[in-house]
């Protein structure tokens, strides 16, 4: 296939981007670099980069041309970025998304995978949380990821393009840095790696499905390899952990004593968030990684070798800690 990855420099985009390439597809990056890292993309020499804008849909419909599958994973990620920036946030999530899809409808590229969320669902009503749940969102990011889905699924419906929403739940591992919006892993293990004390928001006993990112990038190279493969997807592992278990992992894996101060409630932030897995495990043939604190070591080994990462947060001495 002839693949285009939008926000394929980013954390999610740039692990899609390597397997895509392992299974032998061609593979064009549309990013704009503005939460990626070029250097991502260093490791793949045959993926090229474009540097453009999903919102320029001059410039989505260029890098377009003579595609077979979309994986759209450009957007504005995170619920307090939505909260305080709702119009950057939907300029990206809605108008960008309906640039990508007018783009492939006027191209006639029949395959698009969406980076959803499972942030769609807001606070569970059940548990393992299905592809029927209710979808309730609590913040504006939730809200514009279902606004992507549902344009996709109309697209799908009109046009014929084959659409696959993938739901994430919590998606950790290599290439995500401590400036990943929002997320737990990243910002407690460079705090732990600069020895300083971590914050917990509430009190810790709040659960989440932590799933590793390279069943993700499976997951999205099956949902366009399998003719079979469309509407919504639950992404996660089906089981979950609470932040204090979490961080009695990281105390493991890292070594280092690690302080932990408890704040306040986030707003948007839901109490619970596990998925409910057969279709992810059925329909794209992905089992995923439960090993937390296995992943977890290596993901903390990754990072405190990552050259940006040393650059930005760590000195040289904290990452040799
Ligand atoms: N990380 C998670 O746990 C998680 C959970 C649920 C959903 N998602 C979704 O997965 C996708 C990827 O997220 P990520 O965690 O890799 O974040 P990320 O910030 O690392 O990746 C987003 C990429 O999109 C690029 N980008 C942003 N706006 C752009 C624009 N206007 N034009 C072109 N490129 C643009 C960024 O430069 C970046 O490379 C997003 O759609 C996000 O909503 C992520």
């Amino acid at each position: 296939m002839r693949c285009l990855v939008t926000g394929g420099a980013g954390f999610i985009g740039s692990n899609v981007v390597r397997l895509l390439l392992e299974r032998g597809h061609a593979v064009t990056v549309l990013d704009n670099i503005s939460t990626g890292y070029a250097s991502n993309l260093d490791p793949y020499p045959d993926a090229e980069l474009v540097r453009d804008d999903i919102r320029d849909a001059e410039a989505v419909e260029r890098a377009m041309v003579g595609k077979d599958a979309v994986f759209h994973l450009a957007a504005s990620v995170g619920n307090k970025k939505s909260i305080d920036e709702p119009i950057y946030d939907a300029s990206h999530n809605v108008l960008g998304t309906i640039n990508v899809l007018e783009a492939m409808r006027k191209h006639g590229v029949g395959t698009v995978v969406y980076s959803s969320s499972a942030g769609i669902f807001g606070e569970p009503q059940y548990e393992p949380v299905d592809e029927k749940h209710p979808v309730e969102p609590d913040s504006p990011y939730g809200a514009t990821k279902l606004c992507g889905e549902k344009l996709m699924l109309s697209y799908m419906k009109l046009y014929g393009i084959k659409a696959a929403a993938l739901r994430y739940f919590n998606v950790y591992g290599e290439n995500q840095r401590f400036d990943a919006y929002g997320n737990v892993i990243p910002i407690f293990a460079s705090r732990i790696a600069r020895g300083e004390p971590i914050t917990i928001f509430g009190d810790g006993e709040q659960t989440r499905d932590f799933i590793d990112v390279r069943d993700v990038a499976a997951a999205n190279v099956a949902a366009a390899e399998n003719p079979e493969a469309s509407g919504t997807f639950n992404v996660g592992t089906g089981s979950r952990i609470t932040i204090n278990r979490l961080v009695e992992h990281l105390r493991e894996v890292t070594g280092e004593p690690v302080e932990a101060i408890h704040g306040p409630e986030r707003p948007g932030d839901v109490r619970h968030a596990t998925a409910e897995t057969t279709r992810l495990r059925e329909t794209l043939g992905v089992s995923p990684d439960t090993d937390v604190p296995g992943n977890l070591k290596r993901y903390y080994e990754w990072m405190v070798r990552d050259p940006v990462s040393i650059e930005k947060v760590l000195s040289p001495k904290a990452a040799r800690r």
